[in-house]
């Protein structure tokens, strides 16, 4: 496996860290201690109530079969990307890109011994790769962490990188239904500590979705009353 921190020619060596994670997300994935707390495949899912694995398994599922160039965006605690990797054809190659380098290391570190696997540090606002250049493209729960700027350009990217006839699977935050006791419940948590989250609650995900580049949506679920969504992109 290859861990790149260096950029293509013209861009930075290494990137710094986003403001919003710095200010907001700084518990969770940038200090030191955040992957020791929160890298425990039980804790992710106890953050999700229970529905890690059912989220993981149909978001993988969404995306087809794993063949070609696959791209996952962003790191995930717990065995996302192995079991992503797990499903791939001989012939697939999976890249994986995050922003904070430590996450970048941690995932190296989970995946050792696997091959077609490459890490890159770079930011989901600006991938710095080719247009078409993947078979599919992976966001499991990166969306409502971002300010809508970086939503936006982030799903905007996802899309121009796919090639056509590729998917592009989001697995985020959605409203729940108001009988839903975390409607009342899980809010104010949010609001405290993942406060773009509730953009997810109050707005359909399309609108932060491009309006130059040519997709549709093919499926939409949702799951546990509402709370989590799944979304499937094909490029035109
Ligand atoms: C995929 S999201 C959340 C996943 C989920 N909460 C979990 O269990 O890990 C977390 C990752 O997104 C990364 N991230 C956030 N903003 C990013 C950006 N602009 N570009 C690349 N990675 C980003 C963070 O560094 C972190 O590793």
């Amino acid at each position: 496996m290859k861990q790149e921190l260096a950029q293509e020619p013209g861009l930075p060596g290494v990137l710094s860290v986003p403001r919003y994670l710095q200010e907001v997300y700084w518990w969770a994935y940038v200090h030191p201690n955040a992957i020791r707390v929160f890298e425990r495949q039980w804790l992710v899912n106890a953050i999700l109530w229970g529905n890690f694995s059912k989220l993981r398994d149909a978001a993988l599922q969404a995306l087809g079969p794993l063949q070609g160039r696959m791209l996952q965006i962003a790191c995930v605690y717990g065995d996302l990307t192995a079991r992503l990797a797990d499903g791939m054809s001989q012939a697939a190659s999976l890249d994986v890109v995050d922003i904070v380098p430590a996450q970048i290391s941690n995932l190296q570190r989970k995946l050792a011994g696997r091959s077609g696997i490459t890490l890159f540090q770079r930011d989901s606002a600006s991938l710095g790769f080719a247009d078409n250049s993947y078979a599919g493209a992976l966001l499991f729960f990166l969306l409502h962490e971002q300010p809508q700027t970086v939503r936006r350009q982030t799903l905007a990217e996802a899309l121009r990188v796919t090639a056509p006839g590729g998917r592009v699977v989001i697995a985020d935050y959605h409203c729940p239904s108001r009988w839903h006791p975390l409607y009342y419940l899980f809010r104010p948590v949010l609001a405290l500590l993942e406060p773009y989250a509730l953009d997810l609650w109050r707005n359909d995900i399309s609108r932060w979705m491009p309006e130059n580049i040519r997709f549709h949506i093919e499926s939409r679920r949702t799951f546990f009353g509402g709370l989590y969504q799944l979304v499937v992109l094909v490029r035109e």
